[in-house]
């Protein structure tokens, strides 16, 4: 019987299960300081759980190209240390109270730990990104931080305005394609692939992470707090607009605009219902608009890599972006 064109999710963190318990205990490993509140927001966030989604793309796109184990383990800890720092000052930044189901660590330790705990574990990812004596990797790793900031003070100045949808694109670009992106790119190097087969995998990991941000910002409208693990319509909450809102305030009424106004303004579901913003995202096909967009870019990394050789690695990498698409958390 010939194999089938794509993998599901768990064949592929089946086929990666001994290189990301690896990448667990590196993590583990290598978030130890000598002052413990730091050791333990590092554990509290690595405990947590969390879908290691990055470490999991890195060690694929690793694995197209003969390489270093030892060094995809290593770059694989890299990338998910510094989506914890991100996520530690996000949540600071965002007044968050949970993350993955659990109290977020600035409800725990305070914003001031949390900001310095995040800087360290920013420089921790560096030192470890450092031992591969590779100039590449870290202009990768550089350009991508200082994308990820920008992409935070971007959308802080934007709070609670209606943008266009271009910058939108440019804001889920920084604040999640871009670590795809990256991830894809440095497995890529650590193949010594070339350039054109390291840009293609690069727009696979760009279009991917666009797709996983859409679908995680209609969830965030559409799932419940069980699921999410975090309350629902955070974003509106928080002031952001997201692409099925700019869909719909692009085609509402001025009383229907209003509304959402309200939410972005009080930064809170009071004088309007959540089921009234959802209502209104259903009237004009917003979420499903968002939805498509999402599948849009899915197929679009899924072409990126269509000149690739077809391998059993391939086949994982074409199937994630179903399965970014249908998740439901
Ligand atoms: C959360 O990323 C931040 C976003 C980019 C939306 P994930 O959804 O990958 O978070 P974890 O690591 O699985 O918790
Ligand atoms: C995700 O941003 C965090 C970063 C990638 C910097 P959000 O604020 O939109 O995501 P959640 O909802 O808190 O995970
Ligand atoms: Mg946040
Ligand atoms: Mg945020």
């Amino acid at each position: 019987m010939s194999s089938p064109a794509t993998s599901n999710g768990r064949e592929v963190f089946e086929l990666l299960r001994d290189e990301l318990a690896a990448i667990e205990r590196e993590f583990g490993r290598d978030t130890v300081s000598g002052v413990r509140a730091i050791t333990d927001i590092g554990e509290h966030l690595r405990a947590g759980g969390g879908k290691r989604i990055r470490p999991a793309l890195l060690l694929l796109s690793a694995k197209l190209f003969p390489h270093d184990e030892r060094s995809a383990v290593r770059l694989g800890a890299v990338v998910e240390i510094i989506h914890t720092a991100t996520l530690v000052h996000d949540d600071i930044i965002d007044e968050a109270k949970t993350r993955r189901g659990r109290p977020a660590a600035n409800t725990q330790w305070g914003n001031s730990k949390c900001v310095l705990a995040g800087d360290w574990l920013y420089m921790q990812a560096f030192k470890i990104a450092v031992q591969e004596r590779n100039f590449r990797v870290l202009d990768l790793l550089i350009d991508l931080t200082q994308k990820m900031v920008e992409g935070e003070l971007l959308q802080m100045e934007k709070l609670g305005k209606c943008i266009p949808l271009e910058e939108h694109l440019d804001l889920i670009f920084r604040k999640t394609a871009c670590l795809f992106s990256a991830s894809m790119r440095l497995g890529a190097v650590l193949g010594k692939a070339t350039e054109e087969q390291e840009s293609l995998i690069g727009d696979y990991g760009r279009h991917l992470g666009l797709a996983f941000q859409i679908v995680d910002d209609a969830l965030d409208l559409t799932a419940s707090e069980e699921v999410l693990g975090k309350p629902v319509a955070s974003d509106l909450r928080e002031g952001k607009v997201t692409m099925a809102v700019i869909h719909a305030l692009g085609r509402c009424t001025p009383a229907e605009r209003k509304l959402v106004e309200a939410v972005l303004e009080e930064r809170a579901l009071v004088s309007v219902q959540h089921g009234e913003i959802l209502n209104l995202l259903s009237r004009y096909g917003s979420i499903q608009y968002a939805y498509d967009e999402a599948a849009r870019h899915a197929e679009t990394a899924r072409k990126a890599i269509c000149s690739f050789p077809d391998s059993e690695i391939k086949r994982c990498l074409l199937g994630i972006p179903e399965f970014v698409i249908a998740r439901n958390s």
